[in-house]
């Protein structure tokens, strides 16, 4: 009797998870493994420079970020570029000064622009806005195993297009299997070797998306691997505590239990 009743439970477990996975199949998400995932995860530098590339190249354009002072560039564990170099960078923007209310070159103190396209969203914070990973069964647990994969939904949007395209009430949709709906109205932005990389890096549609997503997940949050290693030191020490009271309990209760002292 209770075997039986364990059988059904678990097809019925089974058959939920197949119907969950069918749901979820519709968004392709591709896992990619991050260098700065996981509790000692850090950005690569040098990653981050080639995705800075990118998105000045191909994807600003269209999309701001508004939210990102020029000067992190400069930031030790970010893409860390020279002074010399972000101020360069933050020159080549033209400003409206506050004060004066006339346009200046650009200063490493103000931000990245707001998006030149009206109806492209600014991407400061898409990379933490984002969720790739859902489920098993809506409970969102692989979110905890492999992050929220934002960074991830970013490179399955840029490689998720399928070639095909339609028209719709004066708009271009292109069919991607990535986006939620599965038609965007973003043209595909990379094309191999589209970008030629200072350092000489591959730069197939493939390494370009992960570049830039990299290179997002680090302006939406550059903090990140400072929070990550603190919250790894509040765990060690929580459990060497841990570890302390319980011996100290035992050693404090032992003459009442009639145990020796060692
Ligand atoms: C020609 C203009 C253009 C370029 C270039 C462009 N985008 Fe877009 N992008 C858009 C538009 C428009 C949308 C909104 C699409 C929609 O809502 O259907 C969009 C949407 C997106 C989204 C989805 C945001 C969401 O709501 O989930 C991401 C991510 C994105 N773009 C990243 C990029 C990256 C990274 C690059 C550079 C490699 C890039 N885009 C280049 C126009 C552009």
């Amino acid at each position: 009797m209770m075997k039986k009743i364990a059988i059904t439970a678990l097809s019925v477990l089974a058959l939920s998870g197949t119907v969950a996975l069918a749901a979820e199949g519709e968004q392709h998400i591709e896992d990619v493994a991050f260098s700065f995932e996981g509790p000692f995860g850090t950005f690569d530098e040098f990653q981050l420079q080639r995705g800075l590339q990118v998105y000045t190249e191909v994807c600003a354009a269209c999309h701001g970020l508004k939210y990102v002072p020029i000067r992190t560039l400069a930031d030790e564990g970010g893409p860390a570029l020279p002074e010399d170099q972000v101020r360069a960078y933050a020159e080549q923007f033209t400003v409206t000064d506050e004060e004066t209310g006339e346009d200046r070159p650009g200063k490493p103190t103000d931000h990245f622009p707001v998006s030149a396209l009206e109806n492209a969203p600014d991407l400061s914070l898409v990379a933490k806005s984002r969720a790739g990973f859902h489920g098993p069964y809506g409970t969102g647990l692989n979110q905890f195993f492999r992050g929220m994969g934002g960074p991830e939904y970013i490179v399955s949007i840029l490689t998720g297009y399928t070639g095909e395209e339609k028209e719709e009430a004066g708009t271009t949709y292109w069919e991607n299997t990535a986006f939620p709906g599965g038609w965007i109205a973003m043209p595909p932005p990379l094309s191999d070797d589209l970008v030629t990389y200072q350092d000489g890096h591959e730069a197939d549609v493939h390494h370009m998306s992960v570049d830039v997503a990299a290179f997002l997940m680090w302006a939406a949050e550059p903090k990140m691997m400072a929070r990550q290693h603190a919250g790894f030191v509040g765990v060690f020490m929580l459990t060497l505590l841990a570890v302390l009271l319980y011996l100290t309990n035992k050693r404090l209760w032992a003459p009442h239990k009639g145990k020796k002292l060692v």
